[in-house]
């Protein structure tokens, strides 16, 4: 029987000792220094992390006979911890320094890349300061500034404008890692990001399916970048081909050139890629594992047909053989991370909670910053990322793909939502990976139904447009919707027929020519007036209507038609627009979001209408993408409210 040492102490780590310790090979798994919300059978060793203690970790794990360590973070590779093992005989799993450098250095990665002939965005790289800001001056697109070197996250910044870039720069030239003072600068691609692992042995590798990870702290892409708040798998818009494609066009040739540079890779190695249609881009490579993927990829490895034991043997041995996929299940799997107050810049500790941890044959709960208190079941945080909760759902074919996934969301959610903490912070947007199919309703020229293209495009929310209709045959917006690939449909408001029969019209409509039942309708410039047979249709079981409007005004001021002219005339000083639900009465129901800007100097209501339209068509795709997961309560006095973590 066997013996593992897992290296690192959150909540991947957890997950890769678990993983370890299901393996019917493995009797005694060692943690160093492990946390303190891992099982107690396992053995925890002190551990700083430090590279001076490498070797005297390496000795503790040759005399106890450690047959297998497995290394989580970037940070101990990048030091050179795979060497000093391997330096005292020692089977490890993981890149040496050379080739951990994929990694940690951006600039490393990008030649590796050209050389190999893997599409990634074009890029300059920069050794000082003044030669980077003169060529920043000169872009005309977006671009991305990346510090070479590791930033735990914090290292890149995207800029749409040329002035964001002259403001991040300083900070990314003095991102302390190992490479301080030189950036790269590339080109901003768009679209679908997901990431792609491989197990490498140095030439040959085993692919899992792919994962998606939510970078930012707060939902739609919004607030700082962190660790990772969440992630789930399978990406179901990938299937089988899309995978092989990966393997053929990114793993061989890397592995290829990394052998061909006398640093073979062995280990985790980590694609980031942007897909967009056929299209894709590599926009970074790992050196392990990722931090929350790896806690939905391990419970989806088949323990029937593969034995992870085995997998991190091969590779550390270079004895893979062939290049070949992971067995995965077909369960769908959702992550959704806990942060302490004041993650990612000023993680707040000492808060407590209880958390009850059962027994099951997967985890309910992978902890990180923890410490155990002397009071059963309660811990104390300890650093930044806390813990997280799994759910897992069974899915078969495409059609119970968008229910597992959701079914293993709400397992992850009510799993997390057992336990709190002061301060707690959660995306509540994980895991709705199945985009939410939405009806837009317009009358006019579709400036918003265009917002809400982009945002779904740029991957800030999480929807899919599945009919746009329209009262008016020449709106605009339905040539838009076409030229979209979108179905445009057109249901006259005859005269001679109510404003029933009308909504019981577009109800029919949709049935017929959406491509999916939309969950929710959107609002965009619908110059009617709605009626209780299109409010009770999409009425949620939790009592709210799903049907959500932008209005030009604040509301309650200036209910009813051109809401920025009447706000003029009136010799407002400040108006706005508002996002509600909306209730049979007109311009009613509960607020979900506003946006106020000042008119004071407006010399007409047409120079209202164009600032209001630009603060619109932030606001509305920014408030659905958290009112399209329904993760939101109505308040006493009626406010639909982000749910408070
Ligand atoms: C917007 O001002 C919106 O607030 C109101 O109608 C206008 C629609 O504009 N409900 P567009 O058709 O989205 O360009």
């Amino acid at each position: 029987m066997k013996t593992v040492l897992v290296l690192g102490s959150g909540a991947r780590e957890h997950a890769l000792a678990w993983k370890l310790a299901a393996s019917p090979q493995v009797s005694r798994v060692i943690v160093a220094p492990g946390n303190d919300g891992m099982p107690t059978q396992w053995e925890r060793w002190d551990f700083s992390g430090l590279s001076a203690d490498f070797s005297k970790l390496a000795e503790r794990a040759r005399a106890e006979k450690v047959d297998l360590t497995v290394v989580g973070p970037d940070a101990y590779l990048a030091d050179g911890i795979v060497d000093v093992f391997t330096q005292l005989g020692l089977c490890v799993f993981g890149p040496t320094q050379a080739a951990a450098q994929l990694e940690a250095s951006k600039a490393f990665a990008k030649g590796v890349m050209a050389a190999a002939g893997i599409p990634t965005a074009s890029y300059q790289e920069f050794l000082d300061e003044a030669s980077a800001r003169t060529y920043i001056e000169l872009l005309k697109g977006p671009f991305v500034i990346k510090a070479d070197g590791l930033a735990l996250g914090k290292g890149v910044v995207v800029c749409d404008s040329i002035a964001e870039g002259l403001e991040a720069l300083p900070r990314l030239f003095a991102v302390n890692g190992r490479q301080k003072g030189r950036v790269i600068i590339e080109e901003k691609v768009s679209g679908e990001e997901s990431s792609w692992m491989a197990i490498c042995d140095g030439e040959h590798c085993a692919v899992l399916e792919p994962a998606r990870d939510y970078k930012t702290l707060r939902e739609g892409g919004r607030g700082p970048n962190t660790g990772g708040m969440g992630a789930f798998s399978p990406v179901t818009s990938y299937g089988p081909e899309f995978q092989e494609r990966v393997l053929r066009e990114v793993f061989q040739p890397t592995l290829k050139e990394m052998k061909r540079r006398g640093t073979p890779f062995r280990g985790v190695l980590y694609a980031g890629l942007m897909i967009s249609g056929l299209k894709y881009w590599v926009l970074e490579f790992n050196a392990r594992f990722g931090d929350p993927e790896a806690q939905v990829l391990l419970p989806r490895i088949d323990e029937n047909l593969e034995d992870f034991y085995d997998l991190c043997l091969l590779s550390a041995q270079g004895k893979m053989k062939s290049d070949r996929a992971v067995k995965m299940k077909s369960e769908h799997a959702v992550y959704v991370v806990a942060a302490a107050p004041g993650y990612p810049e000023n993680p707040v500790k000492g808060a407590r909670f209880i958390c009850k941890v059962r027994e099951s044959a997967v985890p309910e709960y992978f902890f990180a910053g923890v410490r155990k208190t002397e009071k059963p079941d309660e811990f104390e945080v300890s650093g930044g990322r806390v813990f997280g909760a799994l759910g897992m759902a069974k899915g078969v074919g495409d059609v119970c793909a968008a229910n597992a996934a959701s079914t293993a969301r709400s397992l992850a959610y009510d799993r997390l939502r057992r336990v709190s903490f002061e301060g707690m912070q959660i995306r509540s947007d994980v895991g709705s990976g199945q985009p939410i199919p939405i009806a837009v309703l317009a009358s006019g020229r579709g400036s918003n139904f265009e917002a809400i293209l982009r945002a779904i495009t740029l991957n800030r929310l999480n929807a899919r447009v599945v009919a746009v209709v329209s009262d008016r045959a020449q709106a605009p917006v339905l040539e838009k919707a076409r030229a979209s690939g979108i179905p445009a449909i057109h249901v006259p408001a005859l005269k001679e027929i109510s404003r029933e029969a009308h909504d019981e019209a577009i109800l029919r409509a949709l049935k017929e020519s959406a491509l999916e039942a939309p969950v929710f309708l959107v609002l965009a410039g619908y110059m009617r007036i709605v009626t209780p047979k299109l409010i009770e249709a999409f009425r949620s079981e939790r009592g709210y209507s799903r049907v959500v409007n932008i209005h030009p005004s604040l509301l309650p001021s200036f209910r009813g038609l051109n809401g920025y002219a009447q706000a003029f005339e009136h010799g407002c000083q400040v108006t706005g627009a508002t996002v509600h639900l909306v209730e049979v009465e007109l311009d009613d129901g509960p607020i979900c979001a506003q946006a106020a800007f000042s008119i004071g100097d407006c010399r007409s209501s047409e120079e209202v209408e164009k600032m209001g339209l630009d603060v619109e068509h932030r606001l509305f795709p920014e408030a659905l993408s958290w009112i399209l997961p329904e993760q939101f309560e109505i308040t006493f006095e009626g406010r639909a409210r982000v749910r408070p973590n």
